[in-house]
């Protein structure tokens, strides 16, 4: 985790953003049921995360930037030795102040009872509505109580705001210490897709490279995969969020691997597709090599300036082009970019911001244009083409499904992808599997 003065300087930065006349209050998911009474493990609403480092369930920050004291504020569970036997250590609300830098740390169910007080006579409430019902609900009684008590001198706010704007745009711009994390998600990721490729032939289940990866990510620290593994073998590469991974691979198989480590909070998403014989067939490789142009051609554009929509534009072209080249669609590309044919092979779009959630927050689109492209920000670039095996298309190229997704830095001058130091091009990939898997 980050040292202290981080998530101190995150708050300093977001209470700056939104003046001293705001409050912000920042609230974790609910702990949610998996089947029966188990529940899924827990995992920090980033939000929260990324301002207090403050990994427990149960907890809300309160930041008021104009307060004289208690600008830094949490509720959070208190100590208990009798829960904490059951369910794990807390940091209780002591823990709150002395290591999360809380000014002033309540027990969490004060919360309904202390809020209006925290929120009272501020212009702007900064709040995400519409995450978490209960919630939601505590924040408009809450208004609407205010509301009966302006004669006592208490107002509601008179907007509720959401984080967009200011804490997403925070979030948005990587700092140094989260460019590190990334570059570290981004290399135990690498070492995973690795194991994947060294074992992956021809007989071995696609659940068995899944569980390679996973051990991978829990072996170099990480805390697991960002978003649920997607191994898919032959037909199943064609499927966009394939996430069963339970058929054996068979002779032939392209093998689509979209793998990304957390680490501490932080996520790589990463696709390589590779030939589990070893070697690519002519007609995989064509396709492949199609894909490859085009994300390689969408890497180079990848500087301050240039937008995601013009990466994607590009991609499109490229793409489109590809496709009447292989046969799976005729005519002129600029009719099928218009009449938005391409789609039956490439229907998503080619890049989204990466942070600490795997499609990470900051605003696409902004002044009704796509926003240009600034140093510090991170985002994937992962065009592909998908065959599906019933397709209305050469029944050779049936089947088939590449995607190559990378992780990229904007910097000053350009970029630097994150997740280089595992191979793209058709021919290194092939030595590599050589190499690796010892043939
Ligand atoms: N792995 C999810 C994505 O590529 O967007
Ligand atoms: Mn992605
Ligand atoms: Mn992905």
């Amino acid at each position: 985790m980050f040292d202290p003065a981080v998530f101190a300087a995150r708050r300093d930065a977001y209470m700056k953003a939104i003046g001293p006349t705001s409050v912000a209050v920042v609230r974790s998911l609910p702990e949610r049921l998996r089947n029966g009474d188990a529940f899924f493990k827990f995992r920090q609403l980033s939000d929260l995360q990324y301002l207090t480092g403050f990994a427990e369930p149960d907890t809300t920050l309160i930041l008021r930037p104009g307060a004289e004291a208690e600008r830094v504020v949490m509720f959070v569970r208190p100590r208990d030795p009798e829960m904490e036997t059951w369910e794990g250590r807390r940091a209780g609300v002591e823990g709150a102040k002395a290591t999360f830098g809380a000014d002033a740390a309540y027990p969490a169910t004060e919360l309904p009872a202390k809020l209006a007080e925290l929120i009272a006579n501020h212009e702007e409430l900064h709040y995400a509505l519409g995450l978490d019902e209960e919630m939601d609900k505590l924040v408009t009684s809450t208004i609407a109580r205010l509301r009966k008590l302006e004669k006592r001198g208490k107002r509601p706010p008179h907007a509720v705001v959401d984080p967009r704007d200011a804490l997403h745009e925070l979030r948005l711009h990587k700092r140094p210490e989260e460019l590190a994390h990334l570059r570290k998600a981004a290399a135990i990721s690498t070492e995973a897709h690795i194991a994947a490729m060294r074992t992956g032939r021809p007989g071995v289940f696609e659940y068995e490279l899944e569980a390679l990866i996973d051990y991978t990510f829990r072996r170099r620290g990480g805390q697991g995969p960002g978003y649920t593994s997607i191994v898919g073998a032959g037909e199943n590469a064609t499927i966009l969020h394939y996430v069963d991974n339970r058929c054996a691979i068979a002779e032939g198989d392209l093998v689509l691997v979209d793998a990304g480590c957390e680490y501490d909070h932080y996520t790589a998403d990463i696709t390589r597709t590779w030939p589990a014989s070893g070697t690519f067939t002519p007609v995989q490789k064509r396709v492949y090599d199609i894909v490859l142009r085009c994300q390689v051609e969408a890497i180079e554009m990848v500087k301050p300036g240039i937008t995601i929509d013009d990466i994607h534009n590009h991609c499109v072209r490229r793409l489109t082009e590809g496709m009447i080249a292989l046969g799976l669609l005729g005519g002129a590309a600029d009719d099928r970019i218009a009449d938005q044919s391409y789609r039956r092979f490439y229907m998503h779009g080619t890049s989204h911001w990466l942070g600490m959630d795997v499609h990470d927050v900051g605003a696409y689109i902004r002044g009704g244009k796509a926003r240009p492209l600034e140093p510090g920000m991170v985002l994937t670039v992962e065009p592909g083409l998908y065959i599906a095996p019933d397709a209305d298309a050469p029944p050779e190229l049936r089947g088939i499904g590449i995607r190559i997704e990378d992780d990229v830095l904007v910097t000053e001058d350009g970029c630097r992808v994150l997740s280089a130091d595992l191979p793209t091009d058709a021919d290194e990939i092939e030595s590599w599997m050589a190499r690796i898997q010892g043939r």
